[in-house]
């Protein structure tokens, strides 16, 4: 703790060992199911093409100047997004309720962890379906029914769940330096590989070039209201930025990180591994007759199907779940690292508590999602079950409302000099290209993209 932000400002929490662990840390936040599961079948849903176009015109105007604009914003108030908020608000423009946007983030944090802990629940299962060689010469059929066995139902769902949010409150309850830092060190490369391997498979295998086709022809026609709000929230969703998460592991960021270049380097291996991922899924689904529109189950049936076919498939099955359980893990606890700080804070109470309540919490919310895909799965409202109406509010609402505040408050609010101050102190063109972007390109792309989803334009 001897670096200090802004003012000899330094963080509760500790900090990371160095420059790495950030990256590390950032990148095992962004990097998770989002990549490898949700991006994959909503392009699906979205007929590929058009979606996968907008999704990437949204990370880079949208997802990576967010990026860069809560690092700095959380590196230079060293607190939680709230009471980072509310300092920097009151320093900048003498307005304490910026901190509203740190609390609209901490529940979003709650809504988004409520889901993705079931679903990592889902891999957490099937690391020991795979092992115990399940899906060795399976079928489609067999695949479907494995996968139907489990989402419908609630207790085997809820039982894997309870598992993986315990494990994260643990990392949680034990610190920033000793929990997250060692959870992805190794992951991180591991995971790559093995999607490496998984692509050889694809190409060979799979219909590799009707795969291609679905992602990158560009099919505008084709891509919905509802396409393009899904496409700027999951640009959101999968680096992570929008709701305090990155903010808050800013808090522990040492002085001397380039943010700039940081960020851009979380972002590319971000999309990258989300394209690998999807490059795997399609050309399986096209080769064995799937549907690329069947929603969340995806990547539970179409890898599955690979691995019964592939020589050591029971090996590296086991091991890619496990990674993406890893993965999912090193997410979630960046999910719950902005409410954790902030309770903590607020309350005076030590980690573990904090770790606690805020796991029990989240567990309360995540039944709605577990029964989403068993006895209430006939429940549908607005956008479908309990669990499509929470993915739709958190990804597609709350983060770009969120993501649009914190834009707002770096390019508009904050003045020239505390931005250049932590993101390049000479003003140099790669950040007169982010101010930029920040106060008009960014904001500009989400309104409309909001606009054009309720049908204003
Ligand atoms: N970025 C994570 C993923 O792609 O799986 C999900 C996530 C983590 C979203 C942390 C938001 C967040 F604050």
């Amino acid at each position: 703790m001897t670096e200090t932000g802004a003012g000899g400002r330094t963080s509760l929490h500790g900090q990371w060992s160095g420059r790495l662990a950030f990256i590390l840390a950032v990148t095992g936040s962004a990097v998770g199911l989002g990549n490898i599961w949700r991006f994959p079948y909503i392009a699906g849903e979205n007929g590929g093409g058009a979606f996968v176009i907008v999704y990437l015109v949204c990370i880079v105007i949208v997802g990576l100047p967010i990026m860069m604009a809560e690092v700095l914003i959380g590196r230079r108030g060293r607190r939680n997004p709230v009471a980072t908020m509310r300092l920097l608000g009151d320093e900048e423009a003498g307005a304490g309720n910026w901190k509203v946007v740190g609390a609209l983030g901490v529940g979003t944090g709650f809504l988004i962890l409520s889901f993705y802990s079931v679903i990592a629940g889902w891999a957490l299962a099937y690391v020991f379906e795979s092992a115990s060689n399940a899906f060795a010469g399976a079928t489609r059929e067999t695949v479907e029914q494995t996968f139907n066995a489990l989402a419908s139902n609630p207790l085997r769902t809820g039982l894997w769940h309870t598992i993986f949010l315990a494990a994260t409150a643990f990392v949680i309850a034990r610190g920033v330096e000793r929990g997250i830092e060692r959870a992805v060190r190794l992951m991180m490369p591991a995971l790559v590989l093995l999607l490496l391997v998984l692509l050889g498979y694809s190409a060979v295998e799979g219909n590799f070039a009707q795969g291609l086709r679905f992602m990158f022809e560009p099919r505008f026609d084709e891509l919905t209201r509802d396409g393009l709000m899904e496409a700027l929230g999951h640009a959101f969703f999968t680096l992570s930025v929008g709701m305090g998460a990155v903010m808050a592991y800013g808090a522990y960021l040492p002085r001397d990180t380039s943010i700039m270049k940081m960020s851009v380097a979380v972002v590319a291996a971000d999309t990258a591994i989300a394209l690998i991922a999807a490059l795997v899924v399609f050309p399986i689904v096209f080769a064995n007759g799937l549907d690329p529109d069947q929603g969340p189950g995806l990547v539970f049936v179409s890898l599955p199907l690979a691995f019964g076919q592939m020589p050591g498939g029971t090996v590296i099955a086991t091991l890619l779940f496990l990674l993406l359980t890893f993965a999912a893990w090193t997410s979630a606890i960046s999910l719950m690292e902005p409410a954790t700080a902030w309770i903590i804070e607020k309350f005076r109470l030590g980690r573990a508590p904090a770790a606690i309540i805020m796991a029990g919490i989240t567990w309360l919310i995540s039944l709605l999602t577990v029964l989403s895909f068993s006895t209430l799965s006939g429940v549908t409202f607005l956008r479908g079950t309990f669990f499509d109406n929470i993915d739709f509010l958190s990804n597609s609402i709350l983060l770009p409302a969120g993501g649009l505040a914190i834009v707002i408050f770096a390019g508009w609010i904050m003045a020239r000099e505390s931005t250049s101050g932590e993101l390049d102190p000479d003003a140099g063109t790669a950040y007169r290209i982010w101010r930029f972007t920040a106060r008009y390109l960014t904001p500009l792309a989400i309104v409309a993209v909001l606009l054009r989803g309720v049908g204003v334009i």
